[in-house]
C-alpha cells in the first residue's frame, strides 16, 4: 500500500500523535485486551507511524506490566510510554517495563491539580500536590530524560496554580506537559484560552512540549484538540475509534484527517500514514468485538457511502462535489471483492498484509484452511470475511475450544443442542434442551464450562450481503465486576453464536486468571 507521509512546509508545525488506545482506550468497558492483542495493535500503530504509543499502566496489574514490557521490547520507531501515579513505587515499576525501549521509553506520571480532585480524591493541600509532582518528575528524570507530566483535571484547575505546577515540573525535568480535559468539560474557545494562558504565563514553557488529552463527554474532544494546537500545543493524545473512559477520547482518525483535509487553513502536519487508518480501526474492532457506529466520521461503514440519487449523480460528474477526502486516503480499498476458491496462498497472504494483518506461519496456515472452507461455502470472499477469519485465528491459545455442535429445532420441536468441546485438553460432550437453538446451545456450553457468567447482550448481524453471507455474532458476558465481549463468525449462525459465547468465556477466564496472578 502506498505511503503518503506528509511533507512539511516551512510555515507548518508538526503535531506529535500520542496514541493511548492501549491505555486510556483499554480502560473503557469491554475494551480490555490481553498481551498478544495489545502487541498486535501496537504493530499496527507502528505502521500508522504514530509518534508515541502509551502501552499501559504497569503498576495496575502483572498483565499490564508484561504488555508494556513486550511492546517496549518489540516495537521500533514510536516512543513507548507507560503511565504511573506520582509515587516512587509506581514510577519505578513503570521504568522496569519501559527500560526495554531504551531512549524511546517515556515515563508518564500524573497527579490531579483541580480543587475538587485535591480536596475529595487526594485529600491533599495544593502545596503538597505541587511538591509530589516535582518529586515524581525528578524521580522519573533519574531514569530517563523522556518524562511527561499530566495535571489531571487541568481544565478545572485554577489557572495560576496550573501555571505554577507546569513551571515547577518543567524545572524538575519534564519535557512534555499534558493539560488534560479529564472529564470532557471544556469547549474549544475556553481550551484555546487555557493553553494560551500557559504560553503567556509560564516563563520556561518553551522548554517542554504542551500536550492535550481530551475526553468526549460533550462530543467536543476532537474540536477541543484542534483549538489547543491553534493555541500552541504540540502533542495530541488520542485513540483509534475514539475509545476510552466513559464517552471516549479524541478520535485519532478524525483529528489526523482534519489536519490533512483542512491544510488550507490549518498550518499543521502529522507523521501519520493515513492509509493505515482503516486497517487500524478494523483491527481494533476485531480484537474488542465492539463495532464503530456506521455514521462514525472517517472509519464508519457509511463514511464514504453516497445514498441519495442527487449525490450519486454529482459524484459521477465530479467526485469532489460531495467527497472532501478520498476513501483511498484513509486506506479504504476500492475493490471489496477479493478472493474465491481458486485463490492461492500467496494472494491470500498478500491481501491479509494489505488489510494490516500479520500472522505467524502456523496461524497463517490455519487461516488459509478456514478461508478455503469458506470459499467452498460462499462464492465470494470479501475483506470483511478475511477480517473475521483472522480475528479468530490470531487469538491466543484458548482454554475452551468448540469441537462440534448439532442443533435440532423448528416450529414443532423442542430445541436440543449437542455440544462437544475440548477443555484443558480433554474432550467433553453434553446435550441440553432450550427455548430455541441459541438458548439450547448456550445452556450446553454453560454446563460443560461450569461458567457462572451471565449473558448480558446478544447481537447477530451479517458480515457482507447475500444469503450465503457469514453471520457474525457478538455477545457480552459478565461475572462480578468483569464484563467482556466475544465474537464469532460462520455461515451458520448457531455455530457463530457458539463460537462467540466460547470466545467471551475464554476472555473472561483469562481476565480472571490475570487478576488472580496480580494479587
Ligand atoms: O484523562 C486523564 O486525565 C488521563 C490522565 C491520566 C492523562 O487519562
Ligand atoms: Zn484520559
Amino acid at each position: 500500500m502506498a505511503k503518503a507521509r506528509e511533507t512539511k512546509k516551512d510555515d507548518q508545525r508538526i503535531i506529535k500523535i500520542f496514541d493511548t488506545t492501549l491505555r486510556d482506550g483499554e480502560q473503557a468497558p469491554g475494551n480490555s485486551m490481553n498481551i498478544e492483542e495489545k502487541l498486535r495493535l501496537a504493530k499496527q500503530l507502528q505502521k500508522l507511524n504514530v509518534d508515541v504509543i502509551e502501552a499501559g499502566f504497569p503498576i495496575a496489574s502483572d498483565g499490564d506490566f508484561e504488555a508494556v514490557k513486550k511492546v517496549a521490547q518489540t516495537i521500533k520507531g514510536p516512543e513507548i510510554a507507560g503511565l504511573c501515579r506520582s509515587s516512587e513505587k509506581d514510577i519505578d515499576r513503570a521504568w522496569e517495563a519501559l527500560k526495554y525501549a531504551g531512549e524511546k521509553g517515556r515515563i508518564h506520571t500524573f497527579i490531579a491539580t483541580s480543587d475538587i480532585h485535591m480536596k475529595y480524591k487526594l485529600q491533599m493541600e495544593p502545596g503538597k500536590v505541587l511538591a509530589s509532582a516535582v518529586k515524581a518528575v525528578k524521580r522519573a528524570a533519574s531514569y530517563t530524560p523522556n518524562v511527561e507530566f499530566s495535571c489531571e483535571d487541568a481544565v478545572r484547575t485554577r489557572l495560576p496554580f496550573l501555571a505554577e505546577v507546569v513551571e515547577a515540573v518543567i524545572e524538575a525535568g519534564a519535557t512534555t506537559v499534558n493539560i488534560p480535559d479529564t472529564v470532557g468539560y471544556t469547549i474549544p474557545f475556553e481550551y484555546f484560552n487555557i493553553i494560551k494562558y500557559l504560553k503567556d504565563n509560564v516563563p520556561n514553557i518553551e522548554k517542554a512540549v504542551i500536550s492535550v488529552h481530551c475526553h468526549n463527554d460533550l462530543g467536543l474532544s476532537v474540536a477541543n484538540s484542534v483549538a489547543a494546537i491553534q493555541a500552541g500545543a504540540g502533542q495530541v493524545e488520542c485513540t483509534i475509534n475514539g475509545i476510552g473512559e466513559r464517552a471516549g477520547n479524541c478520535s485519532l482518525e478524525e483529528f489526523v484527517m482534519i489536519l490533512k483535509t483542512r491544510r488550507d487553513i490549518l498550518p499543521f502536519v502529522t507523521n501519520v500514514v493515513t492509509e493505515q487508518l482503516t486497517p487500524a480501526s478494523r483491527l481494533l474492532t476485531n480484537i474488542t468485538g465492539i463495532a464503530v457506529q456506521p455514521n462514525k466520521s472517517v472509519v464508519g461503514a457509511n463514511a464514504f457511502a453516497h445514498e441519495a440519487g442527487i449525490h450519486q449523480h454529482g459524484m459521477l460528474m465530479e467526485k469532489t462535489t460531495y467527497e472532501i477526502m478520498t476513501p483511498e486516503s484513509v486506506g479504504l480499498l476500492s475493490s471489496a471483492l477479493v478472493l474465491g476458491k481458486h485463490s492461492g496462498r500467496h494472494a491470500f497472504k498478500k491481501r491479509l498484509e494489505e488489510l494490516g494483518h500479520e500472522l505467524d506461519e502456523t496461524r497463517l496456515n490455519r487461516a488459509f484452511d478456514r478461508f478455503k472452507e469458506l470459499a467452498d461455502l460462499k462464492k465470494e470472499v470479501f475483506d470483511e470475511d478475511l477480517d473475521a477469519i483472522v480475528s479468530e485465528e490470531a487469538r491466543e491459545e484458548d482454554h475452551y475450544k468448540l469441537e462440534h455442535i448439532t442443533v435440532t429445532c423448528g416450529s414443532f420441536a423442542v430445541a436440543t443442542a449437542t455440544v462437544q468441546m475440548e477443555i484443558n485438553g480433554v474432550t467433553v460432550r453434553t446435550a441440553e434442551l432450550g427455548d430455541g437453538p441459541v438458548d439450547s446451545a448456550f445452556k450446553a456450553i454453560k454446563k460443560l464450562t461450569k461458567s457462572k457468567a451471565k449473558l448480558t447482550q446478544y447481537n447477530v448481524g451479517s458480515i457482507t450481503g447475500g444469503t450465503d453471507a457469514q453471520g457474525e455474532v457478538t455477545v457480552r458476558v459478565s461475572e462480578g465486576n468483569h464484563s467482556v465481549v466475544g465474537k464469532g463468525s460462520s455461515t451458520d449462525i448457531i455455530v457463530a453464536s457458539a463460537k462467540a459465547y466460547i470466545h467471551a468465556l475464554n476472555r473472561l477466564s483469562c481476565k480472571q486468571k490475570r487478576l488472580i496472578e496480580a494479587v
